[in-house]
């Protein structure tokens, strides 16, 4: 256990209230147990998931991490999870709740690339992207709203990217999936709210992971080049972020996009 939450820290805090303690209003004034949250972080098996899963486990909390082949990394519970198929995204929460109890923190990080120019791009690899990244978010925040409003408390964290404010040549579907989850998670900060609900952003320069493997090193070179300290990220660069606006001291931030990319974006 880190020590969250702070004793007499305010809404959005998480913990159990010893019996005839603290107020139905959210405030819990004192005496708050930290069990751990239930976090769930979708595509939490590598890369930027894994990182964001290991911080959130050090930070106290009960993680499970859902990909399509349902592996984890150790001592984290981890589920089949499919974002194209919301049978899928219902059984996975279903498996979660039914271990850990309601998820309070969800991470939507799974993602792919399809790069290629527009002359060349098909509506199919288009398509594909934007079902996986951004309607897939839709699914899984979709799924996790509803639990969430009945504990009146929630954490949402969408992993956009640097190319949704700025572009990527060949990454035209790529870029509308990342920039469309801005707008997504604004609306969700704007409705659940009132619920005590948060939904923001994080969108991540190039970072060492699987997916920056696969690019040539002329790929590599032109995105370093691009970063004012001329190096790639490393997962464990965004998932200090991702813990922190899981965290309590989080509570007031709503709806921002935050960017974690040395620099890259500056000025958009
Ligand atoms: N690396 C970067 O430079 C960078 C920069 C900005 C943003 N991002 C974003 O950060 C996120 C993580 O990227 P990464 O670099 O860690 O990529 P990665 O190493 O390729 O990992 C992608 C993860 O997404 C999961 N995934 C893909 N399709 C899925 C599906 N249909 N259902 C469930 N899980 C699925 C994968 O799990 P399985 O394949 O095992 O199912 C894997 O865990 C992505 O959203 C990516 O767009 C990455």
């Amino acid at each position: 256990m880190s020590g969250w939450p702070p004793v007499g820290t305010a809404p959005g805090v998480v913990g159990r209230v010893k019996p005839g303690r603290g107020g139905s209003d959210g405030y819990y004034p004192a005496m708050v147990e930290n069990e751990g949250r239930v976090a769930l972080v979708t595509g939490g098996n590598r890369g930027i998931g894994a990182a964001c899963a290991a911080a959130l486990a050090a930070a106290g909390e009960r993680v499970a991490v859902g990909s399509r082949g349902g592996t984890a990394p150790e001592g984290m519970l981890g589920v089949r999870l499919d974002v194209t198929n919301a049978e899928s995204v219902d059984k996975a929460f279903s498996e979660v709740e039914a271990e850990f109890g309601p998820v309070e923190i969800v991470v939507s990080n799974a993602g792919i690339v399809r790069d290629t120019l527009l002359a060349t791009m098909s509506e199919d690899a288009f398509q594909e992207v934007v079902d996986t990244n951004l309607l897939g978010a839709y699914r899984v925040a979709k799924r996790a709203a509803r639990p969430m409003m009945r504990l009146r408390r929630g954490r949402l964290i969408f992993v956009s990217s640097v190319v949704a404010s700025v572009g990527g040549p060949g990454q035209s579907n790529y870029a509308a999936s990342k920039a469309g989850l801005i707008g997504f998670a604004r609306s969700l900060a704007r409705e659940l709210a009132p619920r005590n609900i948060t939904a923001n952003v994080v969108a991540p320069g190039p970072i060492r992971t699987d997916m920056t493997d696969a690019l040539t090193d002329t790929q590599r070179q032109a995105l370093t080049a691009a970063v004012p300290g001329g190096r790639m990220g490393e997962p464990a660069d965004v998932a200090a972020l991702v813990a922190f606006l899981a965290s309590p001291a989080a509570a007031y931030i709503n709806g921002a996009l935050i960017p974690v990319d040395g620099g890259l974006s500056m000025g958009h």
